[in-house]
């Protein structure tokens, strides 16, 4: 059974294992906690275990504009709707928004697109020295 939360007050860094996928560089679980708790709005979905196995950020003005950088689930857990239902529960606390924008690969278009968004333009940097937050501040 998954169970949903938009808010991390009881999390622990230990309860994050096993996130950011691939990345050569990824943050500590300690690090990813203050990425959540620093976001202006966050859902998880968490697992009988406490483990957190699927989380989603957005960060926004709250007057016309967010962006949602972050959306993971882990490989164990996906493919059961729980990427889905992360997006769309914040696309629930963001619906007094205008302007809701994040960036993809193009194979996952669909899946945003089932969701309601549709395909624009983006342009980004990335500053791959600072990959696992570790001197952000
Ligand atoms: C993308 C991701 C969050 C999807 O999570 P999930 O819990 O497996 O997704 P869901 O089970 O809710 O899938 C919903 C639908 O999207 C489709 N889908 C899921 N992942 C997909 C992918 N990588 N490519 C294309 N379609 C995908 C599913 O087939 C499903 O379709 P259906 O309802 O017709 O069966 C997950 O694969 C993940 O964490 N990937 C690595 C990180 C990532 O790419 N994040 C997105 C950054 S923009």
């Amino acid at each position: 059974m998954i169970r949903y939360a938009a808010d991390v007050v009881d999390i622990l860094p230990s309860q994050l294992p096993g996130f950011f996928e691939g990345w050569p560089n990824p943050p500590s679980s300690e690090t990813h906690l203050r990425l959540l708790q620093s976001s202006s709005h966050v859902v998880i979905a968490l697992a009988d275990s406490h483990q957190v196995v699927g989380f989603v950020t957005a960060i926004s003005d709250g007057v016309l504009s967010a962006y949602v950088p972050f959306l993971e689930v882990l490989p164990s857990h996906r493919g059961r709707g729980i990427g889905q239902e992360l997006i769309r529960r914040v696309l629930v606390q963001l619906r007094d928004i205008y302007s809701i924008n994040l960036h993809c690969d193009p194979e996952l278009r669909s899946f945003y697109e089932h969701l309601g968004m549709r395909s624009l333009g983006g342009m980004a940097i990335r500053n791959y020295e600072n990959q696992s937050g570790a001197h952000a501040v």
